[in-house]
């Protein structure tokens, strides 16, 4: 089947934060982590079906929501998985702040990796609870960890660890030893791993894969916490569903007590869709993923001919990692946005200097928005 990314698709009225966030204004956005794509008319058939079924009282997982889900993570990362091991959740934030109440007590500490999404800055409690903070460092053209400035943090109050892979906003696919290398410190500590790998289909790259952490220290698994879902890959950020994998009982039991009567269980047609992705999504993927390449590679051909910027090398996500400290602006993000470009400020992934252009649209769309940044820039030099 052919799959059209290239048409523009007005948003309008459907309650799309993303378009809504400049009020009427001609900025196009390009920040929050949605595409300007149709979802794949697999899923749509799949939705549609369930509509005609007039009842949507409270729903579990299905039998073939299972069984599609675990085929995928064989055929996608050959990582077999108990059925009980799987806990849904509406959102992959709210599954990181559960997992902070879940294991974190007043006086813990946990650490990231900055420049990070930014909600790992906010999960835990902030009036009890203490943020170790270990950049990436760059190494090459590649952000990874900075494994001595992690154990030198590492403190006997030390419990948890959230990760990323792939990488939001460096676009790094954390590799086998990286990984290993970093679950050493955590086992040699007995520190708690939760691994966001919610980008894990997004891989533009196609000399790397992605591994799933667990899958790089499956004897450190009783202490790893997976975080997955099919919204980012498939344009599902409003449907909410995602899940977490959990293979030790008593993490999962404390998880699960953490979420009792405050996490709403996963909608009816929110479960419908991630079947449908899992079961009948790939060749949309694969159209998607080369759509994605090409989208990346106009962004950085265009940008980095741009006195002051360079685009940072993306294996994964659709979302641009740009360095423009070289523009010498005090907020790099603001001046775009004033020129009509919608862009995330990396202040809030904890890097000033740098913004984030979310790639994720029909080719016209990003081609303008482009266009207006180089123009932006040209007019600053004169
Ligand atoms: C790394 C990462 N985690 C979580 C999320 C959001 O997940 P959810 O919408 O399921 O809460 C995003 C969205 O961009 C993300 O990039």
């Amino acid at each position: 089947m052919n799959y059209d990314f290239d048409t523009v698709i007005s948003r309008e009225n459907t309650g799309s934060m993303k378009w809504e966030a400049y009020g009427g204004r001609d900025v196009l956005p390009f920040w929050v982590a949605d595409m300007d794509f149709a979802i794949a008319p697999e899923i749509t058939a799949a939705l549609k079906a369930r509509m005609e079924h007039p009842i949507f009282g409270y729903t579990v997982a299905s039998d073939e929501l299972f069984d599609a889900l675990t085929q995928h993570l064989v055929t996608e990362f050959d990582w077999r998985i108990e059925r009980e091991w799987v806990v849904w959740v509406p959102g992959v934030v709210s599954a990181l702040s559960a997992c902070c109440r879940a294991y974190l007590k007043p006086g813990d500490h946990t650490m990231i990796h900055p420049p990070i999404y930014h909600h790992f800055f906010t999960v835990h409690d902030q009036q009890t609870q203490t943020l170790i903070e270990v950049p990436l460092v760059k190494r090459d053209d590649r952000w990874t960890y900075d494994l001595a400035a992690i154990e030198q943090a590492i403190t006997p109050e030390t419990r948890m660890m959230m990760l990323c892979t792939p990488h939001n906003p460096t676009c790094t696919v954390f590799e086998v030893e990286e990984l290993r290398a970093v679950c050493a410190l955590a086992e040699q500590h007995d520190i708690i791993v939760v691994s966001d790998e919610i980008h894990n289909e997004l891989i533009l790259n196609q000399s790397v894969r992605h591994v799933p952490t667990v899958k790089a220290v499956p004897d450190y698994q009783h202490k790893i916490v997976t975080l997955m879902s099919q919204s980012k890959t498939y344009n599902l950020a409003g449907m909410n569903c995602a899940y977490a994998i959990i293979p030790d009982p008593v993490l999962r039991k404390q998880y699960s007590d953490a979420c009792f009567e405050v996490m709403p269980g996963v909608t009816t047609l929110a479960y419908e869709s991630a079947r449908a992705a899992f079961e009948s999504g790939g060749p949309w993927r694969a159209a998607l993923l080369d759509y994605l390449r090409d989208n990346y590679t106009l962004v950085a051909d265009t940008l980095n001919a741009v006195p002051g910027l360079s685009v940072e090398r993306c294996d994964a996500t659709y979302l641009a990692w740009i360095d423009a400290t070289g523009l010498g602006l005090n907020d790099a993000a603001a001046f775009f946005e004033e020129r009509g470009v919608g862009l995330s400020g990396g202040e809030q992934f904890g890097q000033s200097g740098f913004v984030r252009l979310n790639f994720a649209c029909p080719r016209a769309m990003l081609q303008t928005g482009l266009d207006r940044m180089v123009e932006a820039v040209s007019r600053l030099n004169t």
